[in-house]
């Protein structure tokens, strides 16, 4: 895998949609690592500028992300109840929660155009999350010669990965930050660690394994590489670099007292997420029996509740995506942080 993406270090910066940048993307990929972004909740022109900026700032591989989620089924009247739970937190900064939600993201599954973009631009690397395109888009983007790579969180799901074509495994535990790219979340979810999540997979298929979820340092990355991994990819390690778009409170909350306490948390997007403990987390105490819509309809009064209260200038309503590894975050510049990711390796 690093030969065919002429990597130098088996290590890849995760895409973080509205974390990583292009800027960051390139950094990391002209020194060494796979840089990538996160286009998932860009639409068809965010995605292609982030492509042609990335590629403008580097020759070197990078990679695209693409959220694959089921669609959402509309349901009003969840839709009311969340948004009536919601009132009193709206409230409390003088705004009134929107009227009806929407669906916020189209999945890349039913996104032609989204796929028409990406064959005509080839970047070198795409990547997949909560699921799998069609079998005739998979080999569209293999026949434009472009390296796929797709997220397993347990064996099922990486052997369909491999059964349908994709070159390489992410393996994600529940050690992670950010969402879980579970196909089915309202499957059942063993809740995979990274040390198992990687070893069955390493033995249960042929394709390179990725294994991500709590690596924060040289040291992991090694340990992952001694698990048979091909590569390390790392989310949280690159969120208080200064090529992230995390606005301030959400750095200052990482590596400050915050960093020390994640949690899941489906209450911001409607799906499965590791974040920071916050005001929006905390929600959860008082949430009884109302659930959230379906994910990304959830996010999108996630989103307006968070720019209400920072109207207000309360930031604890953030989507502070972060994994288990938290407290080790450095802030550095992306580049800074590969070099010394390399060194601590190989010391
Ligand atoms: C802020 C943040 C945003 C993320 N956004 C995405 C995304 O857009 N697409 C994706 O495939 N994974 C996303 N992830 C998950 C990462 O790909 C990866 O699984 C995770 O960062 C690994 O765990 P770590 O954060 O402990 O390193 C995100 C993670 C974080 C922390």
């Amino acid at each position: 895998m690093l030969k065919k993406l002429g990597l130098r270090y088996p290590i890849i910066q995760a895409p973080m949609a509205g974390v990583s940048t292009p800027l960051m993307a390139a950094e990391v990929s002209n020194a060494g690592g796979l840089g990538s972004i996160g286009v998932g909740a860009a639409g068809v022109a965010g995605a292609k500028a982030m492509i042609d900026e990335t590629r403008a700032r580097t020759q070197r591989a990078f990679n695209v992300n693409l959220f694959v989620h089921k669609a959402p089924k509309p349901d009003a009247m969840k839709d009311a109840a969340w948004l009536n739970f919601l009132a009193p937190r709206f409230a409390d900064y003088g705004a009134e929660p929107p009227k009806t939600l929407r669906t916020i993201y189209t999945s890349f599954a039913d996104d032609p155009d989204m796929l028409a973009m990406l064959l005509e631009t080839k970047p070198p690397v795409v990547s997949f999350h909560f699921g799998l395109p069609s079998v005739d888009a998979i080999a569209a983007l293999k026949r434009a010669g472009i390296y796929l790579m797709a997220t397993a969180t347990n064996p099922d799901e990486a052997r369909q990965i491999e059964a349908a074509g994709i070159d390489a495994i992410v393996a994600q535990s529940i050690e992670a930050g950010g969402h879980r790219g579970m196909f089915d979340p309202a499957a059942p979810d063993a809740a995979l660690g990274t040390i198992a999540l990687t070893r069955l997979l390493v033995r249960t298929t042929t394709l390179p394994v990725i294994a991500a979820g709590g690596i924060m340092d040289g040291q992991g990355i090694r340990a992952a590489l001694d698990l048979g991994a091909a590569a390390a990819q790392l989310g949280t390690a690159f969120i208080a670099c200064p090529e992230s778009i995390a606005d301030e409170a959400y750095k200052k909350a990482l590596m400050g007292a915050g960093g020390r306490h994640t949690q899941l948390t489906n209450l911001i997007s409607g799906r499965l997420a590791r974040a920071l403990s916050n005001r929006f987390t905390a929600l959860s105490e008082t949430q009884g029996a109302i659930a959230p819509p379906d994910y990304p309809i959830a996010y999108d009064a996630g989103k307006a509740l968070h720019a209400a209260a920072t109207a207000k200038g309360e930031f604890g309503f953030g989507a502070q995506w972060a994994g288990q590894g938290a407290p080790l975050a450095r802030a550095m510049r992306a580049a800074e942080l590969i070099e010394t990711l390399v060194a601590e390796m190989t010391r």
